[in-house]
């Protein structure tokens, strides 16, 4: 099968280079920005791709909804499968992108949106068949692991590693997605989608690590905790919980031995139990290896990983909680649920008692709207 990439990034690269040498699969064209069209199997008109009869899938690795959208849609309108990797696109019209593709009887698979080169959505897809899920979740986001893995074991600071994150490709162009948590949870939503057939569109929680220091990571060491980019979601009702926020976990939890860019992904199915997948979950060639997997399981049949009639709904985050740590000012301690405070210097670090997500992160913006400075993490019960 010819196979035509969209975007001659950090991923489209290894993509390319992947398909040169795949059995079954070939490369065909590159759509690049004008300009960038500076050899002949780069071309800059989109009707390249999807008028060559020749062309079978398309895989699309710009990133971002416009032009994506347009372009996966006339090239499903074209009848070329469609592999991506872009959750931004899969969080925001996966449903319609996925019935379009069923409507013209191709595919439309995003592997590669969710944890890199771990089979995550791969085998959540397969166990929905067979299995009822009742949780996923993980560390989804290979940026912040590696920063948060590289502050914790060699003691960098927050402007350095981030700058490594991104020379090594694993930070998004524009990394603010990565550290305030927003690829996560957008990684989660799709997770969500595949696995309870609900696509979280509003009342999720995010908290990312912008706003942690290097006393921040000392303290919660002594404690003898670790701390980790977490997603979580589960059905609740009609709907689902999702979330993200940075997490303290004991040395005993298998998230604590996550090491740089790796994820940790999990799910819970009723008969199956516990699965759990680690890998690197970020960089050119562990995504670009999710995109051939999705090519292979086209050619082998494979059409889609989205559910039929998959619902947008509002997430409820109102009923799961546990304890977390606070740090903020002294001042503004009064505002939680203190189960352990210590005071340094004007600074408060909390340990709460049992607080559920939506209260916690409701309490944290009130206290961010009156001028208060504050990190905070979930703990791992
Ligand atoms: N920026 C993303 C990450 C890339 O760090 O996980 C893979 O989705």
């Amino acid at each position: 099968m010819k196979v035509a990439v969209l975007g001659f990034g950090t991923v489209g690269q290894g993509v390319y280079e992947m398909l040169r040498h795949a059995r079954g699969l070939e490369p065909g064209a590159v759509l690049v920005r004008p300009g960038k069209d500076d050899a002949a199997y780069k071309v800059t008109d989109i009707t390249a791709i999807t008028g060559d009869p020749t062309v079978g899938a398309v895989v699309e690795v710009l990133g971002g909804i416009e032009p994506a959208r347009t372009w996966v849609e006339q090239a499903l309108l074209a009848g070329k499968h469609v592999v991506t990797a872009n959750k931004a696109l899969v969080a925001e019209c996966g449903p319609e992108l996925a019935n379009l593709a069923r409507e013209k009887g191709v595919a439309f698979l995003f592997s590669a949106a969710c944890g890199g080169g771990v089979p995550f959505l791969h085998n959540l897809a397969l166990s929905t068949q067979s299995d009822e899920i009742l949780t996923v979740g993980g560390i989804l986001n290979g940026t912040t692991n590696y920063m948060l893995d590289a502050m914790q074991s060699r003691g960098a600071d927050y402007a350095e590693v981030l700058k490594d994150a991104q020379q090594l490709g694993y930070a998004e162009a524009d990394p603010t997605a990565d550290v305030s948590g927003l690829d996560a949870l957008r990684k989660i939503m799709l997770a969500c989608a595949v696995a309870f057939e609900k696509l979280p569109a509003q009342g999720l929680y995010n908290e990312g690590i912008q706003n942690l220091t290097a006393a921040d990571v000392k303290h919660f060491q002594s404690l003898g905790y670790t701390c980790r980019l977490v997603a979580k979601g589960g059905p609740v009702a009609d709907t689902v919980f999702a979330f993200v926020e940075p997490t303290l976990v004991p040395a005993s939890a298998a998230e604590c031995a996550v090491k740089d860019n790796y994820n940790l992904a999990r799910y819970e199915a009723k008969c199956a139990g516990d699965i759990v997948l680690m890998g690197q979950g970020a960089g050119r060639f562990p995504t670009a290896s999710a995109v051939l997997r999705d090519l292979s399981d086209v050619v082998s049949g494979q059409r889609v990983m989205m559910p039929e009639n998959c619902a947008r709904v509002t997430a409820d985050c109102s009923g799961c909680g546990h304890p977390y740590y606070v740090r903020l000012p002294e001042a503004f301690a009064g505002m939680l649920p203190c189960d352990k405070v210590t005071v340094a210097d004007g600074v408060a670090r909390v340990i709460t008692k049992s607080v559920t997500v939506k209260e916690m992160h409701d309490t944290v913006a009130a206290l961010r709207d009156k001028g208060a400075q504050v990190f905070f993490a979930g703990i791992e019960e």
